[in-house]
């Protein structure tokens, strides 16, 4: 009786340290992907989905060193996103260290990962846009 309760309080604190870790690990997507399609996210009239269906021409901006949008050049992802934001969502930026701005960054990023899984590496170009 003794070797099933502990058995048993073991796997229930595995379960529990598990399903924490999940939650950690997807929350911030699941957050940014929320922003990401409210057009009023960020104080704006349109939403990045609006421009970017389903993030799609951003799968991989998670990975590079340099980002461009109709604003200019950026040397961050994060200075790349408050653009679009200003520019094209009409709203006002975000602070890069701001949670917001890293449910945003997580999202981004997560798009890499999703067309790693579906797509073929070296799928035609196209933008998206
Ligand atoms: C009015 C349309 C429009 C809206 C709305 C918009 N974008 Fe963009 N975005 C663009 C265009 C156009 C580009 C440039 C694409 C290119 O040059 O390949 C771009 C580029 C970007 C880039 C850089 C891509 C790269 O890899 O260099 C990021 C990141 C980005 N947008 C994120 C966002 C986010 C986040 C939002 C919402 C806050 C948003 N955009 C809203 C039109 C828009």
């Amino acid at each position: 009786m003794k070797v099933f309760m502990t058995t048993f309080i073991f796997i229930t604190a595995l379960c529990l340290i598990f399903s924490v870790a999940f939650a950690a690990k997807h929350l911030p997507e699941e957050r940014g992907k929320t922003l990401f399609n409210d057009p009023k996210a960020f104080g704006g009239s349109v939403s990045c989905a609006s421009c970017h269906p389903d993030g799609k021409g951003l799968e991989k901006s998670g990975m590079k060193k340099e980002w461009k949008n109709p604003a200019g050049t950026f040397k961050s992802l994060e200075e790349a996103i408050n653009a679009c934001i200003t520019m094209a969502n009409k709203g006002k930026a975000i602070d890069v260290k701001s949670q917001e701005m890293k449910d945003m960054v997580a999202y981004i990023k997560s798009l890499g990962m999703k067309g790693m899984k579906h797509e073929m590496p070296m799928k035609e170009k196209g933008t998206g846009y």
